[in-house]
């Protein structure tokens, strides 16, 4: 596994285990099998409902929590300083952890606070800076976030997020966005990176899979990570798990790249977070 190091200095394996989609009566077996084939970077939410799965899984396995990098998210319904220190301790206690490894704000604008969603991320993001301080968070961060999103968090923060988790693969680079992250030196993780399944038959990567006899899958993750991603692939069956994390023995050229840069997003539009229904 490879690495990336956040501006505190923590690392975080490049390729995690993504579980939204999952449901909660697949989430024990797939991070049961995902753990057993060699991730050890797990990505869950309090919205994806399957907190309490994963966490069973990770302890199952009986892998020691040191050598686990552990994600989960702010809700969308939850927001404001005491909220945030007790959604962040009832997910742990799901999760079965004593600590977290990155903990993000989900969305940036909730349909549920839409009204006051400056104040509402401020006040949540100062409960957040206080258990990283503690380190009862080991990196704090955003996802979903845009650049005014993260503006405005910025006016009141102490810690500026170590990452922005977004929607990014072949055909969706966010590339303003990703450049102002990193300038602001953030880590930028991709959620979807396979386009949810949806870019796996496109033309392009099918050619780059023959030229470099992969899959089309590890062809559009090992693209992600040459774009300096975190990738987050999901699957629910073992062999593909297997095949997503098997991204280190090849590299795509700087031809194949130009290739890949220049596909349009044919899957659909990164939503708006400032109009999402939830
Ligand atoms: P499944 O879970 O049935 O394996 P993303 O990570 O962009 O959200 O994409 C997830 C989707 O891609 C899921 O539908 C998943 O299906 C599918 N998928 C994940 N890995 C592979 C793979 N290596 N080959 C084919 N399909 C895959």
């Amino acid at each position: 596994m490879k690495y990336k190091t956040f501006s505190n200095g923590v690392a975080i394996p490049v390729v995690g285990f993504g579980t939204w989609q999952v449901s909660p009566q697949e989430a024990y077996e797939s991070v049961r099998s995902a753990l057993d084939v060699g991730y050890r970077h797990i990505d869950t939410a309090a919205a994806y409902e399957n907190e309490a799965e994963v966490g069973q899984a990770i302890t199952d396995s009986g892998i020691k929590r040191e050598e686990l990098f552990v994600t989960t998210k702010l809700g969308n319904k939850i927001r404001g300083y005491k909220e945030t220190l007790q959604a962040a301790k009832e997910s742990m206690e799901k999760l079965q952890v004593e600590y977290l490894d990155l903990y993000l704000i989900h969305w940036p604008n909730p349909a549920a606070h839409r009204h006051w969603w400056k104040e509402a991320n401020a006040e949540s993001w100062k409960a957040m800076e206080e258990l990283y301080r503690k380190g009862v968070i080991k990196t704090i961060g955003i996802s979903n976030f845009e650049e005014r999103h993260i503006e405005a968090l910025l006016a009141s923060a102490q810690v500026i997020p170590h990452t922005n988790q977004i929607r990014l693969f072949a055909g969706e680079q966010q590339r303003a966005l990703v450049a102002y992250c990193r300038n602001k030196g953030m880590v930028t993780e991709a959620y979807s990176p396979l386009g949810v399944g949806g870019i796996l038959s496109n033309e392009v990567i099918l050619r780059i899979a023959g030229e470099t006899n992969r899959t089309s899958a590890q062809v559009a993750l090992r693209y992600n990570l040459q774009k300096g991603h975190v990738v987050l692939p999901k699957s629910v069956h073992r062999r593909r798990m297997a095949e997503n994390l098997d991204l280190f023995d090849f590299e795509l050229s700087q031809e194949q790249m130009v290739c890949l840069d220049a596909l349009p997003n044919t899957i659909s539009a990164t939503r708006n977070p400032d109009e999402v229904p939830f």
